[in-house]
């Protein structure tokens, strides 16, 4: 069996000026279409914080006290994030909440605006949506300046969760982003 990190390096594809010139982009679909990879992504993303691995399968029966995965909530970023969060919380037993791009939540929201290359972008969460004390599992597929983590991060904790990690199945070291974060320490499955 590869090491994960040198699973994931052989399935990303490198894209070269995209979304614009001078960039290279590192696709994770591949990474995502592979059944053994995509299990063992999930599974790295939610290792760090899962202090019970048989809490997943006692939280799903409804005999017995379920036990403690370590987090009450995964916390996923739009879109991509998505992608792995909700099978990162099943993998877990606990619940999946939604960080999502501007003017998609139909209730009452906060909001967190990050800097992009060019210009600004905004993250939103439902006021709703985590209760104070909650500990969260932070979960997306890149970090790059780290912009839109953090972003997510004022947001969990305006609404009084707890970042218990921060987990990405890549880290574009040379962007500055486990900087942008700290104190928060970041998992990452794979350091490029
Ligand atoms: C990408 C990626 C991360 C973010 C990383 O999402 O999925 O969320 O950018 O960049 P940063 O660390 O510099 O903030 P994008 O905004 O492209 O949205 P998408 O998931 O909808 O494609
Ligand atoms: N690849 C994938 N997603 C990204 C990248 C990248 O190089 N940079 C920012 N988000």
């Amino acid at each position: 069996l590869p090491p994960l990190d040198e699973l994931i390096a052989s399935l990303a594809v490198d894209v070269p000026d995209f979304p614009e010139p001078g960039v290279v982009f590192r696709d994770l679909t591949p990474v995502f279409a592979d059944g053994p990879a995509f299990r063992r992504m999930v599974e790295g993303l939610a290792a760090p914080v899962l202090v019970d691995p048989r809490a997943a399968a006692v939280a799903h029966t409804d005999d017995g006290r379920p036990g403690d995965p370590g987090f009450d909530v995964v916390v996923g970023v739009e879109a991509r994030g998505f992608l792995l969060a909700a099978a990162v919380a099943l993998h877990a037993g606990v619940g999946v909440v939604p960080v999502r791009k501007a003017g998609k939540l139909p209730r009452e929201r906060i909001a967190a605006e990050y800097v992009l290359e060019y210009g600004t972008a905004t993250v939103e969460m439902h006021t709703d949506s985590l209760r104070r004390g909650q500990r969260v599992l932070l979960v997306d597929d890149v970090l790059a300046t780290g912009g839109t983590l953090a972003a997510s991060v004022a947001l969990v904790e305006e609404l009084g969760g707890v970042v218990t990690a921060v987990s990405v199945v890549v880290e574009l070291a040379a962007l500055g982003g486990r900087e942008r974060l700290a104190p928060h320490a970041v998992h990452t499955l794979w350091t490029t």
